[in-house]
């Protein structure tokens, strides 16, 4: 990146970020501590309360902590620990955990954990780390994803569960969490990645011995399509193991993703439809999808050769921008930023071009990124 166009982007994202703090300090002020999923009339509410287990409930903590990071605002760092101490109950209880433990505790006790050094914090999430690596199978050489009969399933959202492995090895001085986390990232990419740069939501393995048995449609429109936010998932994962483990091989599956991110993308005025191999009527974005791509692009951006950033570089800004013109909401008397975010191509009307916590989430670390590279959340 030249310095001019690094302070182009500088000072959009300052200007982007002031409507974030101002949004969100009073968003903080106004719910407080609960654990939001999908704003509906421009409010979240306590929606899961009820299922403390779920993958999104580390993002509203997560936010805060990017937030307190900015202005040491000390609302930013109770609200957030307030939450991560509600999160103990899904510790102890368990049964309803499963791969998204690093989502979860990555953003809340991570998060708290790297900024305040907070013992408790640590624990939190060693323990979470250590549920991950106890999912690892040693036969099929895959952590796996949720729970009941999935006992062969990998999903390519895990990419993103893998941090937590990379930060406990570092944090203990131990190789086991970081061996496991390869050893999954390994076989995603064999069998979740395909050739062109696209790739599978799920993977069935046999669970004695990892062979592949089918690769259904999951949260994308068919088998064989294209689900956008797994694309997302696995380009800024794979980015991440590259960037934890120094592994090429992690590096070129990222960068192959990023190119077929970029080439579908151009097509929506870069902001991803649910599905890139969905027909095109009736629209169904999922603008969540492109705030992930945009982390992980400029991720690459961060550590790919210098002749190679700009293309990372571009792609991420434009996806940005293009978002945060057509479908942000910046009023402060409404809960939620980004809109048009879908959890999955079918069903579930109530979850289709809503805010969803975690579209907000990533269009905040995307600025985050931008003004505070030093902070490495994941
Ligand atoms: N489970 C992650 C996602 O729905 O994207």
């Amino acid at each position: 990146m030249n310095s001019i166009s690094e302070s182009i982007h500088k000072q959009y994202a300052e200007n982007v970020w002031d409507k974030i703090q101002t949004k969100i300090s009073v968003q903080c002020d106004r719910i407080g501590v609960i654990v939001p999923y999908i704003a509906v009339d421009g409010r979240y509410s306590d929606k899961m309360a009820d299922n403390l287990y779920w993958w999104t409930n580390g993002f509203w903590p997560g936010i805060l902590w990017l937030l307190f990071y900015s202005a040491g605002e000390q609302k930013y760092a109770d609200t957030a620990r307030a939450i991560e101490e509600r999160l103990d109950a899904a510790l102890a209880g368990y049964e309803g955990l499963h791969h998204d433990v690093g989502f979860m505790w990555t953003l809340s006790a991570g998060l708290d954990f790297k900024l305040t050094a907070n013992p408790a914090s640590r624990v939190r999430a060693l323990h979470g780390a250590n549920l991950l690596a106890g999912r690892y199978n040693l036969r099929g050489h895959f952590i796996r994803s949720w729970n009941k009969d999935y006992t062969g399933w990998i999903i390519v959202d895990c990419m993103m569960n893998l941090p937590l492995l990379y930060w406990a090895s570092a944090e203990v001085v131990d190789p086991r969490f970081r061996y496991i986390a390869m050893e999954h990232a390994d076989t995603a990419l064999k069998y979740l990645v395909r050739e062109d740069g696209s790739c599978n939501h799920i993977a069935v393995l046999n669970p004695e011995n990892g062979a592949l048995l089918e690769t259904p449609a999951g949260q994308g429109y068919a088998p064989g399509s294209s689900w956008t936010r797994g694309q997302a998932w696995a380009l800024y994962g794979f980015a991440l193991s590259y960037r934890h483990t120094g592994e090429e091989r992690y590096l070129t599956a990222s960068k192959r993703i990023a190119h077929y991110f970029i080439a579908n993308i151009f097509r929506y005025g870069f902001v991803p439809p649910v599905d890139f191999r969905a027909p095109d009527t009736p629209e169904k974005l999922d603008a969540s999808a492109g705030m992930i791509a945009t982390c992980g692009l400029l991720q690459l951006s961060d550590i790919v050769p210098d002749a190679e950033k700009k293309l990372y570089l571009d792609a991420a800004m434009r996806i940005l921008k293009a978002t945060e013109e057509k479908y942000c909401d910046w009023d402060p008397g409404r809960d939620g930023i980004v809109q048009k975010s879908t959890a999955q191509y079918h069903e579930k009307t109530d979850e289709f071009h809503v805010p969803i916590i975690y579209g907000d989430y990533f269009l905040i670390e995307a600025i985050h990124r931008i003004l505070y590279p030093e902070l490495q959340v994941w």
